[in-house]
């Protein structure tokens, strides 16, 4: 039997957002704007509008895909809220363990919950979207942010944002095998980019990649022959990683304007 496909959320939003809204113009669904302007994460956010203590433009809004703006006025439990919130990234030190999905079904750890669990309050109320993933067993620089275009901003592949990691191998690589490394491999899914790569230790080489496919550092160490024993990633354009496992910092607006070249602001 076909299964049935799932409407997407934007599509879903696009078709209550009706004809009564020009088209261009700046809006966004209730559920998301109220994760992003940091009032209740998305699936709290969900139950509170179900639950009917959110209000809209001053009626209560039981539609979690109901269109608003960046000047609707919002009330939940009765005080009202804003919906504007500066674009926040946040740069986390990811254990190995955890994996950066939503769903957990081996019952490891997410983490989403990771970085919730050392929040402080007034971060708590953000929806929190990964920028791009590692590995369960790689550590290290991990961005996340509250707002889907600084996401789709650092993971599209035409920003060519450098991506600096670090890998312990099998076997001690050779120069050769570091300048096949640097001019593209022919993987299953297309030849690699240039890249940057480089000895640290004997058995340590740094790759730096412009690109984010599947395992990639993996299957590119693979194909030359030194399979990798541990992986780190230690920098995301020029925002290099410098606070312990399992803790966060938010970047500074430079971080993200220059760092990582986004001069997007929310709503845009
Ligand atoms: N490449 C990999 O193989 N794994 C990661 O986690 C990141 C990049």
């Amino acid at each position: 039997m076909a299964r049935k496909q799932k409407t997407p959320r934007w599509l879903e939003a696009a078709r209550r957002r009706g004809p009564g809204v020009p088209e261009g113009a700046r809006t966004d669904w209730l559920t998301r704007a109220l994760g992003r302007a940091g009032v209740l994460p998305r699936a709290e956010a969900e139950q509170a509008i179900r639950d009917g203590r959110v209000e809209l433009d001053g009626r209560v809004e039981k539609d979690l895909f109901a269109p608003v703006r960046p000047e609707s006025r919002v009330r939940l439990d009765g005080v009202e809220r804003t919906l504007t919130a500066r674009v926040w990234a946040l740069m986390f030190h990811k254990p190995a363990g955890p994996v950066v999905h939503g769903s957990d079904p081996e019952g490891v750890g997410t983490v989403f919950e990771r970085l919730r669990a050392v929040l402080p309050p007034e971060l708590a109320g953000f929806e929190w979207y990964a920028v791009g993933r590692l590995d369960r067993d790689t550590t290290g620089l991990l961005l996340f942010s509250n707002d889907e275009q600084f996401v789709r901003h650092a993971t599209a592949p035409e920003t060519h944002l450098p991506k600096r990691y670090v890998a312990r191998v099998e076997g001690l690589p050779t120069e050769q095998v570091l300048g096949r490394l640097r001019m593209g491999l022919e993987l299953e899914d297309g030849t690699t980019r240039l890249a940057g790569a480089a000895l640290r230790e004997p058995d340590v080489v740094v790759l730096t990649l412009t690109e984010g496919r599947h395992h990639q550092v993996k299957r590119m160490l693979e194909a030359v022959g030194h399979p990798v024993l541990t992986l780190h990633r230690e920098a995301v354009g020029e925002v290099v990683l410098d606070v312990p496992e399992g803790t966060f910092r938010p970047l500074t607006d430079a971080e993200v304007a220059e760092g990582l070249g986004f001069s997007g602001a929310a709503w845009d």
